[in-house]
Order: structure tokens, then sequence, then C-alpha cells
């Protein structure tokens, strides 16, 4: 989840102390926020980005942090395209960045020269090098991660970032063959997973990140299945399922939300497409999460704000679930003391 507290796109102590809480909380896999393969690729001059070796060292203490606390450490590869140059969106309107911050303005790039909406600038249509320079950044970010160390690692092409906006014809409005129609508009995401899982070693997963329909009626749940079926015959390991994006800052809208709204999604594409998928989406406790997995609807569960909540999410996710009344699976320098506190509570239930 995108913290905007990068200086040109070095992960530092704050991405350390933020994702490392995750990773003390036992979850499986601790992804970073989206990380860019090139400056202009950012919502914010904040985030983190992966396009400079001399960005590797940051990530290698993050994945390493990750890996020594038992968790998996994830890298989220992304370009976010015409949405790009944003403010933060707890920023008043028209400030960019933080306060006192020194943050420009840049100039953004897209399939077609199409804005997000009203107030969001309007993108440069990329040119064919230009595509093709991407294609070989994404490979590159990818090869980086390697070096780092991560474990695994997912394209970003939800939430009408740059692939999801190749994706729907709403904002992919090419005559060349990157648009048209959907094996058109699916080209350029899928010479990216290519370039990817051909330097990514095969020994570790690839996720893909999907809005399995932008709810503006461009791309829908059939694409997505048609997606997801050239993603996995790519070797793309999990297909996760997000929604939305494509107009406006947030991530689902225009999307109504409920708890669990996405589920429907991953499973759907788990049963069409045949690949593993990952739910996300309002997903709030151990015994919700637990009947998505025994329902057959997803593989993985993806926790975003509870996790902000509750960055133990996990361990009190085992706890509802019977599986650990006595903290033996929360690092012993917590459990060990909690676990002795219980004998002075007798029938406390915040013991
Ligand atoms: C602060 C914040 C930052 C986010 N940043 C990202 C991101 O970097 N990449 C991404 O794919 N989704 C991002 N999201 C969306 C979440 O990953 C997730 O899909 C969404 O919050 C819904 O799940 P939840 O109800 O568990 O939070 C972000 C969400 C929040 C609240």
């Amino acid at each position: 989840m995108v913290q905007h507290k990068a200086v040109d796109g070095q992960v530092n102590d704050y991405h350390l102390v933020h994702l490392g809480q995750f990773a003390i909380g036992r979850f499986g896999i601790v992804f970073s926020e989206n990380c860019a393969v090139e400056p202009q690729g950012r919502v914010t001059q904040g985030d983190i980005g992966l396009w400079d070796d001399r960005q590797i060292a940051g990530h290698q203490r993050l994945a390493h942090f990750v890996q020594q606390q038992g968790s998996l450490a994830g890298l989220q590869i992304s370009h976010v395209g015409r949405k790009g140059s944003a403010p933060r969106p707890f920023d008043p309107p028209g400030q960019l960045g933080p306060e006192g911050a020194d943050w420009q303005p840049w100039p953004v790039v897209g399939p077609s020269a199409l804005p997000a909406g009203a107030g969001f600038p309007v993108p440069q249509e990329l040119s064919l090098e230009a595509i093709e320079a991407l294609v070989h950044r994404f490979g590159e970010t990818a090869a980086r991660a390697e070096r780092a160390g991560y474990d695994v690692i997912e394209l970003h092409a939800a939430h009408g970032y740059l692939l999801a906006q190749f994706l729907s014809p709403l904002s992919n409005q090419r005559n060349d063959h990157y648009g048209g129609d959907r094996a058109g508009r699916m080209r350029l995401p899928l010479a990216i997973v290519r370039q990817m899982r051909q330097v990514w070693p095969s020994s570790k997963p690839l996720f893909v990140r999907i809005s399995a329909l932008d709810g503006a009626g461009g791309w829908d749940l059939d694409d997505s299945v048609a997606f997801a079926t050239e993603l996995k015959a790519l070797g793309v390991d999990v297909v996760d399922c997000s929604s939305g994006g494509l107009t406006g800052l947030a991530t689902a809208q225009p999307i109504q939300r409920s708890p669990g709204f996405q589920v429907p999604y991953a499973a759907a594409v788990r049963r069409q497409a045949g690949v593993a998928t990952m739910a996300v989406g309002l997903i709030l406790d151990g015994p919700q999460a637990e009947a998505i997995l025994q329902a057959g609807d997803a593989d993985l569960i993806a926790i975003g704000r509870q996790a902000l909540a509750d960055p133990h999410w996990a361990l009190h996710a085992a706890k509802e679930l019977g599986h650990d009344d006595s903290y033996a699976l929360w690092p012993p320098e917590y459990g060990w003391w909690l676990h002795k506190r219980k004998s002075n509570l007798p029938g406390d239930p915040r013991a």
C-alpha cells in the first residue's frame, strides 16, 4: 500500500518499518507498494521505484528483513501511465505532495491522449518505440527484483494504471496493433509478462493484479477470464483480482463496495481460466477469509486496510479460527510474554 514516503524512489527506513511490521505479524507474503519501472510511472513523487541499480540496496535490506521474520518478500511492479503526477489522496486539492516539499508535476503518458477524468492531466500517446522501451524497462525491473532477493513479484495491471489503460477500450483508442480488438489491447500487457517471465526465475512465482472489470463499461469479467487464460499460458502463477479505478483517483471506483465484494471475480477467474487466484477487498477477519478458501473461490487472501488497522492480523485470524490459543505462532519475543500474562487474567477474553 503506497505510502508516498520515498525520495528519488528509494526504499528507506519508513518502508522497512511499515512493511517490516507485517512480517513480524506473520503474514505469509509481504508485498511492497507499487514500485515504478521509471520515474514517470509513479503516482506521486513519493512512490518507490526500481528503475536504477542504485535503488537495489534499499530493496535488498527490506526483502532480507521480511525473510528473516519468516515471511516471503514480494515486490509489486508498476507504471501508472495517465494516473501519474497526482496529489496524495489526503492532501487538499491543488497541493501536489506534502506541505513544504518541492514536488513538481511531470508529463504523463498513456495509450491514447485521454485523461482519467476532469482535473487529470492529458497523457501523451505512447509511440511504438516508447512501448518497446517500456517492455524492456519492466524486464529490467524484474531482473533487479531478483538481484534484490525478492521471492515473488506481482505485475500491476489493475486500478486504471498503464496496463489497465491499454486493456480497456475506453482508454485505449489506438489504431495500431496495440489497440483495437481485445487481442490488440492485451498485446502490451502480455508482451511485458513474457519479458518478465524470461528474466524472473521459473522457480519463483509471478502474480498479475487485474481489475476484473473497469466498472465503466469497457472491460468486463469475460475479458478478464480471456486475459487470465493467456496469462496462465505464459507462466503466471496467480491472478490477483481487484476491480475498477479506470477513472478517478481511487482503486475500485466506481464499483459498489461491501465485504468481500470482489471475491466473485476471483472465483470466476479461478473456475473459468483454471488459474490460481488471490481475493482482495473488504476481507476483514479470519472466518471470512477462511470461508472464501474453503468455498474454493480463491487460493490466496490479500489483506489491505485491515492490516493497517492491525499489523498482527494474521496472528489474530489464527486465534479466531482456533489454531493458536497460546501465542505459539507469535514471534517468541512477543508470544512468550503474552502467553505468560494469560495466567494473570483468567477468563479475560482480552488475554
Ligand atoms: C493506502 C493504500 C495504498 C494502496 N496502494 C496500493 C498499491 O500500491 N498497489 C495496489 O495494487 N493496491 C493498492 N491499494 C489497494 C489495496 O491493495 C487493496 O486492493 C484495497 O485497499 C482493497 O483491499 P482492502 O479492503 O483489504 O483494503 C492501496 C490501498 C490503500 C488503502
